[in-house]
């Protein structure tokens, strides 16, 4: 007789107790939900989507291409071809650090530079603070790593940062790590030098790391000038610096992230990455190294795009009653609260949670976001503005419209 594969609670043919208390990517569930209505002919502007709407720069993707065609096609240095590390240290250290290239390793997109530190710094007792509302795969991969997320809850009167005197208090001798994110994702909120030294300064005072995940450092807007938390000395043999090309260089699919840090840590995180993918696509390396040889001005293009569109989406936002949002100043998310929204009625079901409202937003006006459920809070909603002008305008005319339809 054939065995039947059963899910659940089945000893020898099931999922692992493991993988079964790991959360699916919730953002990826909206891409799916937006894929299926599109298919069903609906239109939907999908605001839901982490990544720039840009196309990756020429020179970047010609630079892939002639990798090609001259046969850079085989397996490279594990840790990524010597000439991309010189590039990525030299980049870092431009904002303070003080990293060579052996320091440097070049994972799949800094989601995975993210996941091989984990593993390599962390053990089964061991707790990681993660500052709420957080990047939807911290908790999901503190868990995959066996370590205990525990959650240090910012609020939007705070603009989403944690003071040091927080920090200071939720640091216990079970913390291993503090995972930080300037510009954040899902609020955008960017912390300025002063507050990034007040945080290094409790870091410093404790035996923990400092996992800076500073993926949208360049997009910051407001005349704000990109800092890293690799310009303080003092807890450098703590820090894990991670960045990456996705976000600022428009690379999402070329999956270049990368990993600073003290010597033995790389070590520790490169034999992860050793047994589990090694080396990222050779191409995708070359690219990068034309990606960091770009001029400043065409980031700058981007960067002030993305400025323009901020504007105008918390200025629709906040015009709109019943709707509160902290001003963001970096990434393009905008994390606005509708909670005053709850209670109220559309087409017979009552909206209680952010959940509600963003099924309510796709169905009643067209328009997909992720719910706040998704970064660890349920009053907000995350809305991508990596979209153009004219899809905005209409999103937010369109959700404006919804709106007034509740009871
Ligand atoms: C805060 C944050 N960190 C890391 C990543 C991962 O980026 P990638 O793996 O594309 O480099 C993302 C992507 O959405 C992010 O928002």
């Amino acid at each position: 007789m054939e065995k039947q594969f059963s899910g659940q609670n089945q000893k020898k043919l099931g999922l692992s107790q493991f993988v079964q208390a790991i959360e699916a990517s919730r953002t990826l569930a909206i891409t799916t939900k937006v894929t299926e209505l599109r298919r069903q002919g609906k239109t939907i502007i999908d605001l839901g989507a982490g990544e720039p709407d840009f196309p990756t720069p020429a020179p970047v993707c010609d630079a892939g291409i002639q990798a090609i065609r001259n046969g850079k096609t085989k397996y490279t240095h594990n840790a990524g071809i010597l000439e991309l590390r010189e590039k990525i240290a030299a980049f870092v250290n431009k904002y303070g650090g003080q990293y060579q290239p052996e320091q440097i390793l070049v994972s799949a997109g800094a989601k995975q530079s993210i996941f091989n530190a984990l593993l390599a710094v962390c053990d089964p007792d061991d707790e990681v603070l993660v500052i709420s509302p957080y990047w939807t795969s911290y908790p999901q991969q503190v868990k995959m790593a066996r370590a205990t997320p525990v959650f240090l809850q910012a609020s939007e009167r705070d603009h989403y940062k944690v003071t040091a005197e927080q920090l200071s208090k939720a640091i216990t001798p079970k913390t291993k790590l503090l995972m930080f994110n300037s510009p954040s994702n899902p609020t955008g909120a960017t912390y300025t030098k002063d507050e990034l030294a007040a945080i290094a300064d409790v870091v410093a005072q404790h035996d923990i790391y400092l996992l800076s995940d500073e993926i949208y450092m360049q997009l910051v807007y407001d005349g704000l000038e990109p800092v890293s938390m690799a310009m303080f000395p003092q807890i450098r043999s703590q820090l894990i610096l991670v960045n990456g090309l996705s976000k600022s260089h428009a690379m999402t699919g070329w999956r270049v992230g990368y990993l600073a840090a003290e010597l033995p840590i790389v070590k520790a995180a490169a034999k992860v990455q050793s047994h589990s993918t090694s080396n990222i696509t050779s191409i995708s390396q070359y690219a990068a190294v034309a990606a960091f040889e770009l001029a400043e001005t065409e980031l700058q293009k981007m960067r002030t795009t993305f400025a323009e569109r901020r504007d105008f989406v918390t200025q629709r936002l906040r015009s709109m009653p019943g709707v509160s949002l902290s001003l963001p100043q970096g990434a393009f998310y905008v994390y606005p609260n509708f909670s005053q929204y709850f209670g109220k009625k559309y087409q017979q079901k009552t909206l209680n949670a952010a959940l509600d409202i963003a099924d309510f937003l796709i169905d009643a006006a067209g328009v997909a976001v992720v719910p706040g459920e998704a970064f660890g809070s349920n009053e907000n909603i995350r809305i991508s503005y990596a979209n153009s002008m004219e899809n905005l305008a209409i999103a937010m005319d369109q959700i404006e419209v919804a709106l007034k339809k509740l009871q």
